[in-house]
């Protein structure tokens, strides 16, 4: 036996001990009664998030190691913070929190790019027991306005400015078109860009250090937006406990790192990779974290990641495939890493989006390291398959993330629930009930919680993939059921990019479906339907353009619209999206049975065939 397979074995004769035993590894202020009440970890135990990132490691021998390195070529900065600095501007910050009136259970809205103040600010809500939401620094007014009205936050955390490579992004204007009613505001204001403060607003400072705050383990840490089948985001929620322990075990585990290492996650903090392994993972195992402000390729070329990989020792590093498909197009021979020396980097794992074989045989070969696809969503906070390095495993199957993390059981079930044989596809499921880390519930939302991920499939929680498992128990994963689009490794709604086009005066209605695209994977493609009398002119194609831009963000890479005479729709009035992406995409498919009339998918099927040509 292997010692994966010996883990996973342990694992599932016995979950509760496994991670009751793995939880034994964090600084617990109340030990908890059981390690599992139905989907809650460790209830009856208290302990803070923020003192298990930092206090103890300051209390046991990391006081002076490197905490933090903060690599910016957009600013043309770099800063380090030893776990003890770190300590010291945190609990400062959460003083000063305090004093604008922020207490335990309060919301605090965190809208920032990538500088160290934002992941000071996330630690410092975790010390107060305040719970901290995120919102990418790339998303417009109306994704922020949508994520403002549904956390209600008593105080929002701001920046002048985010800083991309050929402009600078002032988030005053996009937090005013957002915000309904007056919150009270801290802004840190940037050298490129300024901020007018109203009232109500406050410079960023920070004040007397404040002490970690115990909570139970079940207590929200944290509210992460992510995308759902409707304009409507889902405010994912991650408790204390269950999120340390899982974090903290896969940092070992699963990307085999040791405690004292550099570990770079290439993302944002904006996301759930960010969230779970610049911030919380890395500094939970008492690694050194990378937070890069900059891009793979164009800050300045595409020999960025090898600079920042050989100048900070990097031992792991974690991106999404997009990005290494950047430097691939830029660089296809790899010249940039020939004058770097890597010899302290051991392995790289890409995730949130398909790992074409192409780009992973490339990276394979450049890097000569392993490449370690793996597979997990916003809503597991961690990987549910994966090749866990740190239990002797290696990569071997191309096109597969790996077999199921432990802790995770998957199957694939039919459209009745029953699971499938080996090589069958269908919908990726996994066995309830989850390990620690997943999200118990959605903000507010407990009866969609159970109508998104519950009631599909009774027994299981429904992850909206399709895919198949091998004989061997890899897995394949083949893309969303789901209207949800991946773009660029961001997920996106098809939903909000409606709302953003549907607000636009001549628009009577409209669909925004995926077409593949060989760089980001999927981009989105809008169809619209005008109001009688309005006309289609390249005007209105700039004006819906702009306004996704405007509302949903640069992000969303909406670049194609399209003016039909009407949309594919069941007899219920569904939009048929499925269809519209098959016939961009020239996949055959039967007419669906449900469709009100057929004879609207030869009349699209002829006005995409320019994308086929
Ligand atoms: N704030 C404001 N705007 C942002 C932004 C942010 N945080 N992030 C991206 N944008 C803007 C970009 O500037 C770009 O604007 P433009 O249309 O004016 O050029 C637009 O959104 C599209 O961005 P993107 O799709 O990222 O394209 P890009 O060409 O700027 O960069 C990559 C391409 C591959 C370099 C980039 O997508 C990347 O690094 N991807 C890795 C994905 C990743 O980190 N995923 C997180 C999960 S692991
Ligand atoms: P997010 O919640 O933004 O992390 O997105 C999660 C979704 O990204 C998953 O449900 C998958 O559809 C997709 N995804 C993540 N990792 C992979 C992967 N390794 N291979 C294929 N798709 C992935």
């Amino acid at each position: 036996m292997t010692d994966y397979q010996r883990t996973y074995q342990d694992w599932k004769s016995d979950p509760e001990s496994f991670w009751a035993k793995a939880a034994g590894c964090l600084d617990w202020h109340t030990p908890f009664d059981r390690a599992r009440e139905g989907n809650r970890w460790f209830p009856g135990g208290r302990l803070n998030t923020c003192y298990n990132a930092l206090d103890r490691h300051v209390l046991h021998g990391r006081a002076e190691q490197t905490a933090l390195i903060y690599d910016s070529p957009l600013d043309r900065k770099q800063e380090k913070f030893s776990y003890v600095q770190l300590l010291e501007r945190v609990a400062r910050l959460a003083g000063k929190l305090r004093e604008l009136g922020v207490e335990k259970g309060d919301r605090v809205l965190i809208y920032m790019p990538m500088v160290p103040e934002t992941l000071m600010a996330m630690l410092a809500c975790a010390r107060l027991g305040a719970i901290h939401s995120v919102v990418f620094g790339g998303f417009a007014s109306q994704e922020l306005a949508a994520r403002i009205r549904d956390a209600r936050p008593r105080l929002i955390l701001t920046a002048s400015c985010g800083l991309e490579p050929r402009r600078v992004v002032e988030y005053q204007p996009l937090l005013e078109r957002a915000l309904e009613s007056s919150i009270p505001v801290m802004v840190l204001e940037r050298a490129q860009c300024g901020w007018h403060f109203r009232e109500g607003q406050h410079p960023w400072s920070d004040s007397e250090p404040v002490e970690a705050v115990p909570v139970r383990a079940t207590d929200p840490l944290y509210i992460l937006y992510t995308s759902g089948t409707t304009g409507i985001p889902k405010g994912i929620v991650r408790d204390h406990g269950g999120h340390a322990v899982a974090l903290q075990w896969s940092m070992e585990n699963v990307y085999n790192v040791r405690p004292g290492e550099v570990f770079w996650a290439a993302s944002d903090m904006g996301w759930a990779v960010g969230h779970s392994y610049i911030v919380y993972g890395a500094l939970l195992h008492g690694c050194t974290t990378l937070l890069h402000e900059g891009k793979p390729v164009g800050t300045p070329d595409a020999g960025e990641f090898w600079r920042v990989i050989e100048e900070h020792e990097v031992v792991t590093l974690f991106t999404a495939p997009t990005a290494f498909r950047a430097i691939k197009k830029e660089d296809p021979d790899g010249s940039y890493l020939k004058e770097r020396n890597l010899a302290r980097f051991r392995a790289l794992f890409l995730a949130g989006e398909r790992l074409d074989p192409d780009t992973y045989q490339w990276a394979r070969q450049l890097l000569q390291v392993p490449v370690v696809d793996h597979w997990w969503q916003t809503e597991t906070g961690w990987p549910v398959a994966a090749t866990c390095l740190g239990l002797g495993e290696a990569p071997t199957v191309p096109g597969s993330p790996g077999k199921a993390v432990p802790g995770y059981e998957v199957e694939i079930l039919d459209e009745q629930g029953r699971p499938l044989p080996a090589g069958q596809e269908g919908a990726v499921a996994l066995k309830l009930p989850l390990p620690p880390g997943n999200s118990p519930t959605l903000w507010n939302q407990d009866q969609k919680y159970r109508e998104v991920y519950l009631d599909p499939f009774p027994g299981y929680y429904n992850t909206g993939d399709g895919g198949y498992l091998a004989e061997d128990g890899h897995l394949f994963i083949m893309g969303r059921l789901d209207d949800v689009i991946i773009v660029a490794g961001h997920n996106l709604s098809t939903g909000s990019l409606e709302e953003a086009l549907a607000g636009h005066p001549a628009v009577a209605e409209c669909a925004v479906f995926a077409v593949k695209d060989d760089f980001k994977g999927q981009l989105p493609v809008g169809m619209v339907v005008l109001k009688a009398g309005c006309t289609d002119t390249p005007e209105l194609h700039q004006q819906l353009i702009q306004r996704v831009r405007d509302g949903v963000g640069a992000i969303a890479n909406f670049k194609e619209v399209l003016v039909v005479q009407r949309l594919p729709k069941t007899r219920s009035g569904k939009i048929l999206r499925a269809a519209l992406r098959k016939l961009a995409d020239g996949v055959d498919f039967p007419t669906p049975p449900t469709i009100e009339d057929a004879s609207v998918i030869d009349e699209l099927r002829e006005l995409l065939s320019y994308r086929r040509r």
